[in-house]
């Protein structure tokens, strides 16, 4: 699918823009603080329904303004679709599809779908467990809508139970815990066998992906761990690994519960669960979350991001749009190149600082205060 036009009012630092993308790479080039990222952002907002970098939607609001709009014409096999989000100072931001407004941001998943990597998108593979759930969980959502009420279901049933970790008492929690523990377990089981089968997909890809980019000295591993086994996290129970089914799941995730039930009423906090799983990144063995090197982490990182694609063209029959901010400047020359050469399959937006030779073919974009226009073409 490619994006033919952006279209964004008062959004960030922009007033009024309208761009139209080549359905190839287009390259938005310019200094620091122009308006590079916000532009993505804003293709972003469209596709997954919020920031890649707030949770707060009113920060998007242009300084002085009350209201902020941002909206895509996209091309998809199946003809056309637009989104538009309008963000407002005093209400929550409304979406709509092809103009009719949606209720529940689920309903956004999968409308326009896209891969996003920037710097930050190192903290995949280096930071908390929660950034790499984070990426799981983004992913899936896009790809299916019955995974993103699922999650939402089990974050509130979790929510519920560590109220009452946190606050029954014997009675209470003697009688309720155990209704809990099954409805989050039903949750769980379908977010964990899910993720499973996603790692279990994206694991040759970015083995490809990898190879590709490093020349092959060493090769990329993922492992899902948590609930289920493959070095789970606490209490969970060892066992069947990625291909385990849902009952299987949801046994496992019963058992965990209730083994660590006594330190869960301690801390007034669910220990185990999806909430708390994580994926291994490892390197000829060596786990990069700890010992990766930056250029090592970000090359899988960037591995990771690039297997996304494939996934989507697997799961929904076409490319999504690629976005990439700032990324060639944090690579080797031969990685920017196999790089480039990997993005000419799908529509490309990135962003750039300074390019010496586009790219040929590559619709080059100058963005300055603000404003995008088309290089050479100045108003
Ligand atoms: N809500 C807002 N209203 C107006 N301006 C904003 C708002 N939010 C951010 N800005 C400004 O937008 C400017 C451009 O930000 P952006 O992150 O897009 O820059 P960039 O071109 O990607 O720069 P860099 O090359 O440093 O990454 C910043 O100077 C920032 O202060
Ligand atoms: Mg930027």
């Amino acid at each position: 699918m490619t994006i033919d036009t952006l279209t964004i009012k008062d959004f960030r630092n922009y007033a009024a823009q309208a761009v139209k993308f080549s359905p190839g790479l287009n390259v938005l080039a310019g200094a620091n603080a122009q308006g590079k990222t916000n532009l993505l952002e804003a293709a972003y907002l469209c596709c997954v329904g919020r920031s890649p970098r707030t949770a707060k939607d009113k920060e998007l609001i242009r300084w002085g303004r009350e209201q902020g709009r941002v909206s895509v014409e996209v091309q998809k096999r199946d003809g056309k679709t637009t989104v538009e989000a309008r963000l407002s100072r005093n209400e929550n931001k409304r979406i709509a599809i092809n103009s009719l407004p949606i209720s529940r941001i689920g309903e956004l998943m999968g409308a326009v779908n896209c891969v996003f990597f920037s710097p930050d998108e190192l903290k995949i593979v280096k930071e908390s467990p929660t950034d790499r759930r984070r990426f799981l969980d983004t992913d899936i959502c896009q790809m299916s809508k019955t995974y993103f009420y699922l999650l939402n279901r089990y974050n509130k049933i979790l929510t519920q139970r560590n109220r009452l970790l946190k606050d029954g008492d014997s009675g209470a929690l003697n009688s309720t815990l155990p209704v809990w523990d099954e409805q989050l377990a039903a949750a769980g089981a379908g977010i964990i066998v899910t993720r499973r089968k996603f790692i279990d997909k994206l694991k040759p890809l970015v083995k490809r992906e990898h190879l590709f980019l490093t020349g092959g000295a060493e090769e990329i591993d993922l492992e899902y761990e948590g609930i289920g086994g493959a070095g789970a996290g606490m209490g969970a129970s060892g066992g069947a690994g990625a291909s385990m089914d849902v009952a299987a799941a949801k046994t496992a995730f019963l058992k965990a519960l209730s083994d660590n039930r006594k330190r869960d009423i301690k801390y007034g906090f669910t220990g185990e669960g999806p909430h708390k799983d994580d994926f291994a990144v490892r390197l000829s063995g060596v786990d990069l979350r700890a010992f990766g090197s930056q250029g090592q982490q970000r090359t899988a990182a960037l591995s990771l991001k690039l297997a996304e694609l494939e996934i989507f063209a697997g799961e929904i029959g076409e490319y999504p749009v690629l976005l990439l901010d700032d990324v060639l400047s944090e690579l080797d020359l031969s990685r920017q190149k196999q790089l480039l050469d990997r993005a000419q399959k799908v529509q490309t937006i990135m962003t750039c600082t300074h390019m010496d030779a586009p790219p040929e073919g590559a619709a080059v974009w100058r963005v300055e205060g603000g404003t995008v226009r088309e290089w050479g073409i100045e108003s």
